[in-house]
């Protein structure tokens, strides 16, 4: 850990406070950082490695007009066979870099009805039925709430004053790599699940243990009762996230700017 940051700090990363982790089809949020310093994760001591060949797996500071932010631009997934110690890794470096708030991100399929292809929805809380154990690093399992309420609540004023409407729901994991069956979908419906993901849960597990302040963002990439009209796919899936990934932008622009 110690071989990590202090190689990331002379690269640059210092004045740390946001961190955010891209889900597929968010990278393009890259684009509206000013000074963008990109650090490959195979250059970081101790970083876990990408296995996953055309993958885009960076670290990239810069400011978002002029709050320093740091941005995965890629994480690690369960299903590429990660541990839980791996996919936490990077949130442990965060941490010990300044960061305390924690906004992550992904594509997302939709099980509420009322959600459209594109839509961004907040994320309330989660239903994570697989269990695991995410303290092996040393951190303390934390009860209580994992998403914090208040920038929940900014964030969603924010997209009403913007007129950029987002959802609220729970979101729901699956491990993936392949997409929910219908008896799935129907299930995790029945569980009261808004949306369907295959990343962020164990990060956000891991970060509140590390008592950061989360804000989960997910872009409905496909809507689940769909997929009998025909299988979706990864490509569909980030085209879909792209359309929305300016929106996203603009919004955790905003919500910066009030926090700083
Ligand atoms: N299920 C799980 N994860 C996903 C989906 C989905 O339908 N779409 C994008 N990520």
């Amino acid at each position: 850990m110690d071989a990590s940051c202090s190689f990331l700090k002379k690269n640059g990363v210092d004045k740390l406070r946001f961190g955010v982790i891209l889900g597929t089809g968010f990278g393009t949020f890259i684009n509206s950082m000013e000074d963008a310093i990109v650090i490959p994760y195979d250059s970081i001591p101790h970083f876990p490695e990408v296995t996953v060949e055309g993958h885009a797996g960076n670290l990239v500071y810069g400011s978002l007009h002029a709050i320093p932010i740091l941005v995965m631009q890629g994480r690690f997934h369960r299903y590429e066979g990660y541990t839980n110690d791996q996919i936490g890794y990077p949130i442990h470096v965060m941490k010990a870099l300044g960061v305390d708030i924690l906004i992550i991100t992904n594509a997302a399929g939709g099980l509420n009805p009322a959600f459209k292809v594109g839509d961004l929805m907040i994320v309330e809380d989660h239903i994570h039925l697989m269990g695991g154990a995410y303290n092996t690093l040393g951190d303390q399992i934390r009860e209580g709430p994992c998403y914090d309420d208040e920038l929940k609540e900014h964030l969603f004023k924010i997209s009403i004053q913007k007129k950029r409407p987002v959802q609220r729901g729970i979101l729901s994991w699956m491990p993936g790599p392949s997409f929910e069956t219908r008896a799935e979908i129907n299930m995790l419906r029945k569980l009261g699940a808004d949306a369907v993901t295959m990343s962020t849960i164990p990060e956000a597990i891991i970060a509140h243990s590390l008592e950061m302040r989360i804000l989960g963002i997910s872009c409905i990439s496909n809507q689940c009762a769909g997929i009998e009209e025909g299988l979706i796919n990864t490509a569909e899936v980030m085209m879909a996230v792209r359309s929305s990934a300016e929106t996203f932008s603009r919004l955790i622009f905003h919500l910066l700017d009030d926090l700083q």
